[in-house]
């Protein structure tokens, strides 16, 4: 049974977290009863404060109980990857509070059934909704596919490509990604392990799934590009002959032929040895077959013309959209393939 407003508790305001505040905050079918931050100079702070809004009169706090008493709807639980994450998700659900979170590789997934057992009991305990949302995994590489697949006749792969330029987009994990490294140390060490692929798996699995087949493997490859200068970004410098660009590939297989592929490509500009021709910041879907299909999902264009990449903030406003249909869920995992047509509600605002 649909409310007219849903009461939310904000965890984290991070860059996914910021947007997602915003929209809880401007949303009238949203009420924002609860903010969590880490930050001490946020603790305190009116949330609207913190995004550039009027005031709310709701304080941001760093202390979780208090955030666990609140008799909230949901939770858009956003916080950085941390251990404790899962137990405080399970808290929320047990104690009734639907959760929608982007903070870990949480759907059920074979690579994590010990995460997945938890997260379904303390649903059926709380009779609350879990579903975890992100721009990818979460949507481009899983949702939008599948729909688009409605417009082929036969499939024969799916290639989803994510493309950044670093430089045009920063990000904070720039030097965490191993940018500026020696490549042949990267190439040997890659910071986002070859492992990485598992908490992406869900998303492979569901489109497999929706096609009714099965994936037998996940093959993984990693290249480098080197800088052809030194390069400046945001948050600092990589000099030349480091890397520059990393492309990560993985491969799942369906009856002995690759079904989808994940591209990422993150590039530090164009001064890159090789430089991987894949234009500007966005989404890129594939669809080998008949007839063959591309679709590409980027920012609208800046005032320089150029499109943003906006990862980070959908990932935000992918959990706020689905927030009324997830509380008014039956209790349990809700994935994609359970939701159906997601129907987001307070958007239009003359
Ligand atoms: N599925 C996807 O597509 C996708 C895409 C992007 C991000 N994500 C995930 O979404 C989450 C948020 O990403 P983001 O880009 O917003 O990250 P971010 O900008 O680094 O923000 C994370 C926020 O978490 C809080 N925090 C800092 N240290 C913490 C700690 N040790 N334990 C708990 N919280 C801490 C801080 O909140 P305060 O500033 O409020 O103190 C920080 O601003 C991450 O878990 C990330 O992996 C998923």
């Amino acid at each position: 049974m649909s409310k007219e407003k849903y009461r939310v508790i904000q965890w984290a305001t991070g860059t996914v977290g910021s947007a997602a505040l915003k929209y809880f905050i401007e949303n009238p079918v949203t009420e924002l009863v609860g903010l969590y931050v880490t930050n001490p100079d946020k603790v305190g702070k009116d949330a609207g404060d913190l995004v550039g809004l009027a005031k709310t009169g709701v304080m941001a706090t760093d202390d979780v109980e208090v955030l666990l008493a609140i008799d909230a709807d949901c939770v858009l639980f956003s916080p950085a990857q941390a251990p404790g994450n899962l137990d405080i998700i399970c808290r929320m659900l047990a104690a009734g509070t639907n959760v929608v979170s982007p903070a870990g590789p949480f759907l059920p997934n074979k690579w994590y059934p010990d995460e997945t057992a938890k997260i379904e009991a303390a649903c059926a305990e709380g009779k609350s909704s879990f579903h975890g949302c992100g721009v990818h995994p979460g949507f481009s590489g899983d949702i939008l596919p599948i729909t688009l697949s409605r417009l082929m006749n036969r499939v024969d792969c799916i290639e989803v490509s994510e493309i950044i330029d670093k430089v045009r987009n920063p990000m904070i994990y720039t030097e965490m990604m191993g940018f500026g490294l020696d490549p042949e140390e990267l190439l040997a060490n890659p910071r986002r392990s070859p492992e990485t692929y598992k908490a992406f798996y869900s998303s492979m699995a569901m489109i497999a799934e929706s096609l009714g087949k099965e994936i037998e493997k996940v093959t993984v490859r990693f290249e480098v590009s080197k800088a052809k200068k030194d390069i400046k970004h945001l948050y600092g410098e990589v000099k030349a002959g480091t890397v520059g660009g990393q492309h990560y590939e993985w491969t799942a297989w369906s009856e002995g032929a690759p079904l989808i592929v994940y591209h990422f490509y993150w590039q530090l500009g164009e001064d890159l040895d090789p430089l991987w021709q894949e234009g500007e910041a966005r989404y890129r879907v594939v669809i080998k077959g008949d007839p063959p299909l591309e679709c590409n999902l980027m920012g609208g264009k800046d005032a320089d013309g150029r499109h943003p990449f906006l990862g980070l903030p959908w990932t935000g406003l992918v959990g706020c959209t689905v927030v009324p249909q997830i509380c008014d869920a039956a209790p349990g995992i809700i994935s994609h393939l359970d939701l159906g047509v997601v129907q987001p509600r307070g958007l239009v605002r003359r």
